[in-house]
C-alpha cells in the first residue's frame, strides 16, 4: 500500500482499497470455511471498519491542528492496548497455570515485542502531555472504563480472544496507520516546543505509536511475520475459538465507535473551555485598555489641576 496516494486522496478514497475485505464480504458461508482466520475477520468486520475508518478520518484534520484534541485520542487507544497487551503478558507468564497450553502455545507464537504499542504510546504521550499531568494507570471515562473492563473480563473468560485483539490492532497499524502517519507527519506547525527541540526531533518525539524498533525495511517482516504465525497456528483452533475470535473482531469495532463518540465529548470540553479562556483574556486585555485610558486622563487632569493651582 502506498500512504502517499491515499493521504493525498483523502478519507474516503481509500476505501477502494479493501478489495481483501471485498472479495470475501460476499461469500456464502460455505466459501467463507476456505478462508483464512484473517480474511474471515476482514470479511465479517468490513462494515465496522468502514464506520470506523470514517469517523476516525473525519475527525483526525481536527486533531492536527490542535495536539491537546489529538493527546486525548491516543490517550483511549493507550488504555486499549496497555490493557491487552497486559493480559497478553500475564497470560503467557510462568505464574499463569490457568489457560489451556495449546491456547498459550498459540498466544506465544503470536507474542512480538516490537509489535507491542504501550511503550511506544507512552513516549508519545510524554512528549504531548509535556508537564501536564495524565495517567495511563486506570481510565476514568465511562467508555475507556467500560472498555478496559470489557476486554479484561472477555479475555479472562476466552484467552484465544486476544487474537482478535492483537489482530486488528496491531495490523491497522500497517494499513490505516500508515495513511494517519503520513498525514501527521505532513502536519505544519502541528508538533509542540519542548525543550529546544528541532522539529524534526518532535516528528519523532511524538509518533512512536506508528514506529517499530527494528532495523529499517523490517516492517513488512514485521507485519507477515505475525500474520504468517497466524496462518500456521489457526489448524490448531477449534471452530468454536475461531468464531468466538470473529465475533471479538466485530465487536471490537463496535467499541472503538464508542470511544470515538465519547472523544467527541472530551474534545468539545478541550476546545469549550479554551475559547471561555480566550474570551476571558481578551476581557481582560480590554477591561486593561479601557482601565489605563483612565489613568493617564486622571493623571493629566490631575497634573493640569496641579499646574493651574500653582
Ligand atoms: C481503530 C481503528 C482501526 C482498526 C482496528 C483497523 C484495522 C484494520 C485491519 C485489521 C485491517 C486488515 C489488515 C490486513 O488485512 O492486512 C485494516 C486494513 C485497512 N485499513 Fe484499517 N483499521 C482502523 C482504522 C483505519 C483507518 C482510520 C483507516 C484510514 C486511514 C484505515 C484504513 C485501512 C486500509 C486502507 C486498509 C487496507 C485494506 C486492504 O488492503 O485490504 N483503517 N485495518
Amino acid at each position: 500500500m502506498n500512504p502517499h496516494s491515499h493521504a493525498a486522496t483523502g478519507g474516503d478514497a481509500h476505501i477502494s482499497q479493501y478489495n481483501d475485505r471485498n472479495s470475501s464480504r460476499d461469500l456464502g458461508k460455505e466459501s467463507q470455511c476456505h478462508l483464512s482466520l484473517a480474511q474471515q475477520i476482514n470479511s465479517a468486520s468490513r462494515k465496522g471498519h468502514d464506520t470506523v475508518n470514517r469517523l476516525i478520518m473525519a475527525r483526525f484534520a481536527l486533531g492536527l491542528q490542535d495536539h491537546r484534541l489529538y493527546r486525548e485520542g491516543i490517550l483511549s487507544f493507550a488504555f486499549v492496548y496497555k490493557s491487552f497487551e497486559e493480559e497478553w503478558a500475564a497470560l503467557l507468564s510462568s505464574e499463569s497455570t490457568t489457560v489451556d497450553p495449546r491456547i498459550r502455545n498459540a498466544l506465544q507464537r503470536l507474542y512480538s515485542i516490537p509489535l507491542l504499542r504501550t511503550p511506544q504510546i507512552a513516549k508519545d504521550l510524554q512528549y504531548f502531555y509535556g508537564s501536564t499531568p495524565f495517567s495511563t494507570e486506570f481510565p476514568t471515562t465511562p467508555q475507556r472504563t467500560a472498555y478496559v473492563n470489557h476486554i479484561r473480563n472477555v479475555i479472562a473468560e476466552k484467552p484465544h480472544v486476544l487474537i482478535a485483539y492483537a489482530y486488528n490492532y496491531y495490523m491497522a497499524l500497517f494499513a490505516g496507520g500508515k495513511i494517519l502517519g503520513y498525514q501527521m507527519s505532513k502536519a505544519k506547525g502541528f508538533f509542540p516546543e519542548h525543550y529546544g527541540m528541532t522539529e524534526e526531533e518532535r516528528i519523532g518525539a511524538g509518533m512512536n505509536i506508528f514506529n517499530f524498533e527494528i532495523e529499517k525495511g523490517g516492517e513488512i517482516g514485521l507485519r507477515d511475520s505475525f500474520k504468517g504465525a497466524l496462518l500456521d497456528l489457526e489448524s490448531t483452533l477449534t471452530m468454536a475459538e475461531k468464531n468466538d475470535i470473529i465475533e471479538e473482531s466485530e465487536a471490537i469495532y463496535s467499541k472503538n465507535v464508542l470511544i470515538i463518540k465519547e472523544l467527541d465529548r472530551l474534545c468539545a470540553h478541550i476546545i469549550a473551555t479554551t475559547t471561555i479562556t480566550t474570551a476571558r483574556k481578551q476581557l481582560w486585555n480590554d477591561t486593561h485598555k479601557f482601565l489605563s485610558f483612565f489613568a493617564v486622563l486622571a493623571c493629566f487632569l490631575i497634573g493640569k489641576h496641579v499646574i493651574n493651582y500653582l
